[in-house]
């Protein structure tokens, strides 16, 4: 018997914890290629709510579903050759205590320990910044990268990333402290709160050579006032618009094609698994600026499976510092 999380109904706008019920399930059996996991870790991913908006790169998250995620987790049993009891796999998976998954969606992970790092650093978090940034973005050092939702999980490491990279790395994120946090304790050259004041002006300030690249986590008027302010031939990295996530009449940038077409500037978007094939090197480069220093690991672990959906909703409403997950049960001996 374990417990799961049912996405009772789906948001038409703000997602709350009240869209989401607790139950109990009999502990089901794997198939033929399927694996039955216990969940040790849930990444809590602005995605979720994405999900919930209809078929994206991936099928949607239907009402009445156990909610959809990413989970780290240990094998319990297995009716696959390629998956045994004990082994350490990460994957698609449920928010469950436990779940079957097919053995095509799990990778088996290294003993590396804590296993959190394999949500954060070297998981969904530090790949997508490292893929993005360096495979899309195509940073030289001296450029200036800007990067949106700086504090949150992937944001975090855009920036020190560019910092490893010998950028000057400019963050933009939900309140002072926040700010305070990214430049004093993160590294990064400048931040600046998009609530608090003009975000044209203060970007102006905090970039007196303009913006050679623009990590984009928000879309929406963030989009539009970056845009401004970059660079001829620069580069915009789409990679999310959680600006838009909970919004009813969903805003974009004015300034398009317009600016695109004068600035010569390169906007491409991208889904982390499409650089599939520099996973190794993403993950050796990582933890070798972990190891020296360059990049610190900042996670923000929730504890229970009954949290989850309290931690999604606050993730979008800015509560989370770094890589925000769920700790559904310890990590395997
Ligand atoms: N392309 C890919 O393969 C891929 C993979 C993973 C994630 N992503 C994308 O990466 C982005 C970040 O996702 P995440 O899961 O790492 O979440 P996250 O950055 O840890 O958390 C989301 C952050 O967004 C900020 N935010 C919320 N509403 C906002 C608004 N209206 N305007 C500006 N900022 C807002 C909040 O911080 P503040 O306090 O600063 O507002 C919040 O902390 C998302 O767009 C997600 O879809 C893409």
């Amino acid at each position: 018997m374990g417990r799961q999380v049912i996405i009772q109904e789906l948001p038409k706008g703000e997602l709350t914890a009240e869209h989401f019920s607790l139950q109990d399930a009999p502990t089901p059996a794997p198939g033929e290629g399927e694996v039955l996991v216990r969940t040790c870790l849930i990444s809590i991913d602005a995605a979720n709510r994405a999900w919930m908006q209809g078929a994206t790169y991936r099928e949607a998250v239907k009402a009445g579903d156990v909610m959809h995620g990413y989970i780290v987790g240990e094998v319990i049993r297995s009716g696959d050759p390629a998956f045994k009891a004990g082994d350490l796999v990460e994957g698609e998976g449920r928010w469950a205590e436990e779940v079957i998954c097919s053995a095509r969606g799990l990778q088996k992970l290294p003993a590396h320990r804590p296993i959190s790092h394999q949500v954060s650093v070297l998981g969904i978090a530090g790949k997508t910044a490292y893929h993005g940034l360096v495979g899309v973005g195509l940073p030289k050092p001296g450029e200036t990268v800007v990067v949106s939702a700086a504090a949150g999980s992937v944001g975090i490491f855009v920036g020190q990333i560019a910092k490893a990279l010998g950028c000057r790395a400019v963050g933009i994120a939900g309140g002072a402290e926040k700010c305070a946090w990214l430049t004093e304790e993160l590294g990064f050259d400048a931040a600046i709160d998009y609530r608090g004041g003009n975000l044209f002006r203060e970007l102006k300030a905090a970039c007196p050579d303009g913006v050679d690249i623009y990590f984009d986590n928000v879309g929406g008027e963030i989009l539009e006032t970056v845009l401004f302010q970059m660079n001829m031939k620069g580069r915009v990295v789409c990679c999310g618009a959680v600006s838009q996530y909970n919004a009813t009449a969903p805003t974009g940038p004015r300034n398009l094609p317009g600016l695109v077409v004068v600035k010569r500037l390169r906007m491409e978007g991208f889904i982390v698994m499409d650089f599939e094939d520099q996973d190794a090197k993403a993950v050796a480069d990582l933890s070798g600026w972990v190891k020296d220093g360059q990049v610190k690991v900042v996670e923000d672990i929730v504890e229970g499976l009954e949290n989850a959906p309290a931690a999604l909703v606050g993730l979008l409403a800015g509560a989370n510092r770094g890589k925000r997950m769920v700790r559904v049960a310890p990590d395997p001996a």
